[in-house]
């Protein structure tokens, strides 16, 4: 079975052609049109412009990602999202069904990020899994039992792990995205250091996060270190030490608490290459099978939501394309 997947929900125009057999992925297409350079100098997405180039460019994206082959199905991602981008690829979707007499696939966008770890890896998978998905507005622990059986057991209660990787950057003027830009740094640091971030939420009796403090408490230390801008390298590394920690001990208490047989990563923070190495270390101490994206479908992709589109095709979940709707809150079933 050909799908067609799209994806516009933040800055990313999207589109994939995957074809799945089994468990058997292979990405055909795998399409990305970014607009990371118009809105790196404003320091982050203007979601008005964001939808705007959308539109521009979600007919060339599709039409380079199908070439002459007509999917059998289309799968969407709905949300959540800025409700402006979401609109245009749902928008699309809905259009092209409707001309092309094609059923179609609503797709969560984090579904998403957690099935990015199918594409490649599929029969390795094994249930029940856990998965840390985090990316520039979410993070999240999910508890895999089956396909379509997932559930958030824990959360971020305010910034999400990219979010703090983004502050970080614009306040020490590094620039956007930030998450490499802070990793690029820390690499360049080795030695011993004096700094300490807080580890917030870590010694919780809960899988949530929080990573407001961590952004006020690098502010704080940079307000009073007259020679903070000598040093952006050490701080880069130790608050990208303070996020991965964080993140790697609560995966692994949940990965033991629900004996997961796989612990997988996924979003746009899972191009992390200290995220990727530790939480592997832990992961197979523990003897838990790892799973990770390649790095091309860390960050927002369409493969990733047609993946989503084709296990959920399997169980049937298609709806008609009169009932699909861009959604910015959608809840992860
Ligand atoms: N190497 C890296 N290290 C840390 N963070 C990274 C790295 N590469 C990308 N990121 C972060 O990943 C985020 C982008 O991920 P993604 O594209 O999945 O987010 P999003 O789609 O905007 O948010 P969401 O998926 O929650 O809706 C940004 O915050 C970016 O800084
Ligand atoms: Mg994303």
């Amino acid at each position: 079975m050909n799908i067609l997947g799209i994806e516009t929900s933040c800055d990313e125009t999207a589109a994939s052609l995957l074809e799945g057999r089994g468990d058997k992925i292979k990405v055909i297409s795998n399409i990305v049109s970014s607009q990371i350079d118009i809105h790196k100098k404003y320091n982050g997405v203007v979601p008005e412009v964001a939808a705007r180039e959308h539109v521009l460019n979600i007919l060339p994206v599709i039409n380079e990602a199908i070439g002459n082959i007509k999917p059998d199905a289309i799968a969407v991602a709905t949300g959540p999202g800025l409700i402006t981008s979401l609109m245009v690829g749902v928008e699309t979707a809905k259009t092209l069904a409707y001309a092309w007499n094609l059923p179609v696939i609503s797709v969560n966008h984090i579904e998403g990020h957690i099935y990015s770890c199918f594409i490649d890896n599929a029969a390795k998978i094994k249930f029940p899994a856990i998965f840390l998905t985090v990316s520039g507005g979410h993070t999240m622990i999910v508890l895999m039992k089956n396909h379509g059986e997932l559930k958030i057991i824990g959360e971020t209660v305010d910034d999400a792990a990219g979010e703090a990787f983004d502050k970080a950057a614009k306040l020490l003027g590094l620039g956007y995205p930030g998450g490499p830009l802070v990793s690029k740094e820390a690499d360049k640091f080795s030695g011993g250091s004096g700094l300490e971030f807080p580890r917030p939420m870590l010694n919780k009796p809960n899988f949530d996060f929080s990573f407001s403090g961590l952004k006020t408490s690098l502010l704080y230390k940079v307000q009073k270190d007259k020679k903070w801008k000598k040093r952006i390298s050490e701080y880069c590394f130790k608050y990208q030490e303070a996020i991965v920690d964080v993140l790697v001990k609560k995966t692994i208490k949940a990965a033991k608490k629900y004996d997961a047989k796989t612990v997988c990563l996924s979003g746009g923070v899972s191009a992390n290459k200290t995220l990727r190495e530790t939480l592997e270390k832990e992961a197979k101490k523990e003897k838990k099978t790892f799973i990770k994206p390649e790095f091309k479908y860390t960050t927002d992709n369409a493969a990733m939501v047609a993946c989503a589109g084709y296990f959920n095709a399997k169980r049937n979940k298609y709806i008609p394309w009169q009932k699909l709707k861009a959604n910015c809150n959608l809840d992860l079933k």
